[in-house]
């Protein structure tokens, strides 16, 4: 591997795709992002623009502005993209959470919802994370509008839905917490082996991979990938950032990004043993990323380049590994 290789040719000789999520402001603005973005990533995926709130800024209105920036961004450099999401608890609009509507009316407005954005963008996207975070912590469902209006069909719902307007794209059921075998992984097990049951159209399971609080057991996230693909689905890694817990954290950086490395060297070992082909980190610099503005007490670093746009042990590891894997 000569060092002048770039992370996204590594990964195309592996048929390997290395994703982030991309924000749109960037995007128009800070020309060492987009050169990182670029260059090194061969898949993208909006960070908010593809969302319902950003989507849907008044009643009755679509605003496609940032969304079409990203998605026609990666296509012009020869990305596959990712879109996320269709049906989520959070970033639904302001006017949406103060309307008062019935059942009927909620189960219309996620119908247009899901035939607009995912029959828009149906040539030009390869995979829609059509409903994120259904299950709750403990392993129930998640009793958000969508669950207390139409129960657990929604999900039928709006899978058939996307299916329809987009039957080339490729749609997962997403979520976090969920990347070992834990109680919340064996709910998510069940509740998309029901789906299948119920003839319902999915492809994947997306792992969100926010390696932020406890990290899950390496041979507990390959157990939990085989389990998923036995039932004939895709697996993906699609939200990868790792932070520590004060208690947790090596103290120096130096320490700290060699201990993220190697857990994102184990986790893209893992993906190529279990076949895997695909790992989106969630954000491209540290500066870029979410963490530190949701969660005070983590140490905020938690992605492959840092803030001055130069990669860090994390995109070595993965690049070496990429490179060098033997089965
Ligand atoms: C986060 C974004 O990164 C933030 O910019 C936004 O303020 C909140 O949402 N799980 C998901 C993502 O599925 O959509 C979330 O993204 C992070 C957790």
């Amino acid at each position: 591997m000569a060092d002048d290789d770039r992370l996204r040719d590594v990964a195309d000789d592996r048929d390997f795709q290395i994703g982030a999520a991309v924000a749109a402001q960037p995007l128009r603005t800070d020309a060492a992002y987009k050169k990182l973005l670029r260059n090194e990533f061969n898949y993208v995926t909006a960070e908010n623009a593809l969302k319902m709130g950003p989507l849907r800024p008044e009643e009755g209105v679509y605003d496609f502005t940032d969304a079409d920036a990203v998605v026609n961004y990666a296509r012009e450099h020869d990305q596959a993209v990712r879109a996320h999401t269709l049906a989520w608890h959070n970033q639904t609009p302001e006017w949406f959470q103060e309307w008062d509507h019935t059942p009927g009316q909620l189960e219309n407005f996620l119908r247009d919802h899901v035939h607009t954005a995912a029959g828009r963008y149906r040539s030009k996207v390869d995979t829609w994370d059509v409903v994120n975070e259904a299950v709750a912590d403990d392993g129930t469902m998640r009793e958000n509008l969508w669950y207390e209006a139409l129960g657990e069909e929604y999900l039928d719902k709006a899978f058939r839905w996307a299916n329809e307007v987009a039957p080339d794209t490729d749609l997962y059921y997403n979520d976090y917490g969920a990347d070992g075998v834990n109680v919340k992984s064996d709910a998510i097990y069940d509740l998309v082996e029901r789906m299948l049951d119920r003839g319902v159209p999915i492809d994947g399971v997306g792992l969100q991979m926010h390696a932020l609080h406890e990290k899950p057991g390496i041979d507990s996230v390959a157990e939990n990938i085989r389990r998923f693909k036995d039932l004939g689905l895709d697996v993906e890694i699609t939200e990868f950032d790792v932070a520590y817990l004060p208690e947790d954290d090596p103290g120096d950086q130096e320490a700290r990004w060699e201990k993220q490395a190697d857990f994102y060297r184990d986790i893209t070992e893992v993906c190529l043993d279990e076949g895997v082909d695909t790992m989106i980190v969630w954000g491209v610099r540290d500066s870029d990323s979410w963490i530190p503005g949701w969660f005070e007490n983590l140490t905020g670093d938690p992605l492959l380049f840092d803030s001055g746009n130069d990669p860090k042990p994390a995109y070595d590891a993965i690049k070496e590994t990429l490179a060098n894997y033997e089965a």
